[in-house]
């Protein structure tokens, strides 16, 4: 009997994450340098872990409300007031899910009817096209290339946008280029939303982790604020991955949508990881600022070894992926990471796993102790030599 008949055509169509293919890989291969993880070397900072524990030892154990406790409601209301001064109430206009993937996922499904069009940025998270695609909806792919540093254009948006574009997803700084946008290139896109009655989903997620000029929350540009569905959430900034905590932001109708289905299939996110994520707002910017340091200081470290190495990159300027060009050695972005993992075990992620646009790169993330990211480069560099 083959049951994989009986799948869904729609996830059948799918293809699985490019990281999660490769990674199996490395899993079976001893001794590897791998720079292919997209989360934080460090624990999350023992007070948000202690939080945790005296919260359990409170009996704290049962579902809280499908919105969220509102205590946290009410730090991140304040969280992103104070930092980007855009209001929302946290009983009506504040979700906290399960990570920006729920959120991501119940942002697709409460706006989109078979057939939209959702405009996405590419080379992008992996998650992006298979939440659009499994909400029933089109992604249209907007290549941005080396050349522009990754950038999107409104000249871009505007080729690709139809009268069937519902929505635009973007994501700055970026995962896996680490490009950020300037205030004036938001205010642009969010000129282009208005004309073509866009709503966009911005997923802030790597906001914390800037490390020249200031992030803009998208939501904060004239008009914006309704019209955006910001994400973010605690995985990155203050190390907490396994927690699976994010938040949604938004006006009270679409938040009001997201809430029903996901009080339907996920009922709320974990207590657990919501009293962490309390005193992570209350106490934790100065283990952010910390490991924000510290990831420059690697940052630094990853632009000069590749430029040492020949290999063509920009300097990423957020997040914690530095994503090289491996064009001039004449293999794939897959055949570049298999082989280089095979010669000299250190493992990367080919560009091609975020979308077609990153095909002739390979995602490095320095979210890796320095003596690994030294080690690496030593070994890439070697490879890439025997490649010339
Ligand atoms: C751009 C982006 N969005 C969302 C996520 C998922 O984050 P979370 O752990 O909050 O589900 C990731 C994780 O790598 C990411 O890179």
């Amino acid at each position: 009997m083959n049951w994989g008949d009986r799948v869904s055509p729609t996830v059948r169509a799918i293809p699985p994450s490019g990281i999660r293919r490769f990674f199996d890989i490395v899993a079976e291969t001893k001794g590897v340098v791998s720079l292919g993880v997209g989360e934080p070397d460090f624990v999350t900072p023992w007070h948000i872990r202690e939080s945790c524990v005296y919260g359990l030892q409170k009996g704290y154990t049962a579902y809280t409300s499908n919105y969220g406790l509102l205590e946290l409601r009410e730090e991140i209301a304040q969280h992103v007031n104070n930092k980007y001064g855009v209001p929302y109430d946290p009983r009506k206009e504040i979700l906290v899910t399960v990570g920006v993937s729920e959120a991501l996922d119940l942002a697709m499904r409460a706006i989109l009817s078979p057939g939209d069009e959702v405009l996405v940025p590419e080379p992008c998270y992996v998650s992006y096209k298979a939440c659009v695609t499994l909400a029933g909806g089109n992604p249209v792919i907007v290549p941005t290339t080396l050349e522009n540093e990754f950038r999107v254009t409104v000249s871009q948006l505007e080729e690709l946008v139809t009268p069937r574009t519902k929505a635009l997803l973007i994501s700055y700084p970026n995962n896996p280029t680490g490009t950020i946008l300037t205030y004036n290139e938001l205010a642009a896109i969010a000129v282009f939303a208005e004309k073509h009655d866009l709503i966009v989903i911005s997923d802030e997620i790597y906001a914390d982790l800037t490390y020249q000029g200031q992030h803009t929350c998208f939501a904060s540009l004239p008009g914006m604020r309704d019209r955006t569905i910001l994400l973010n959430g605690f995985s990155k900034a203050y190390a907490m991955t396994g927690w699976r905590i994010g938040y949604a932001l938004s006006n009270r109708d679409f938040i009001n949508a997201m809430t029903k289905i996901h009080q339907y299939t996920m009922l709320c996110a974990p207590i657990t990881g919501q009293i962490a994520a309390i005193e992570a707002l209350k106490h934790g910017d100065g283990d952010v600022a910390k490991m924000v340091d510290e990831y420059n200081r690697r940052r630094r470290l990853m632009v000069e070894g590749f430029r040492k190495i020949g290999l063509p990159c920009f300097e990423p300027k957020g997040a914690f992926y530095i994503f090289p060009s491996i064009r001039e050695t004449g293999l794939s972005s897959l055949a570049f990471a298999e082989q280089l993992l095979k010669a000299e075990k250190v493992a990367l992620v080919p560009g091609e796993a975020f979308g077609a646009s990153g095909e002739g790169f390979v995602r490095c993330s320095y979210a890796s102790s320095t003596t690994n990211l030294t080690e690496a480069l030593k070994r890439i560099d070697r490879f890439v030599k025997n490649c010339r």
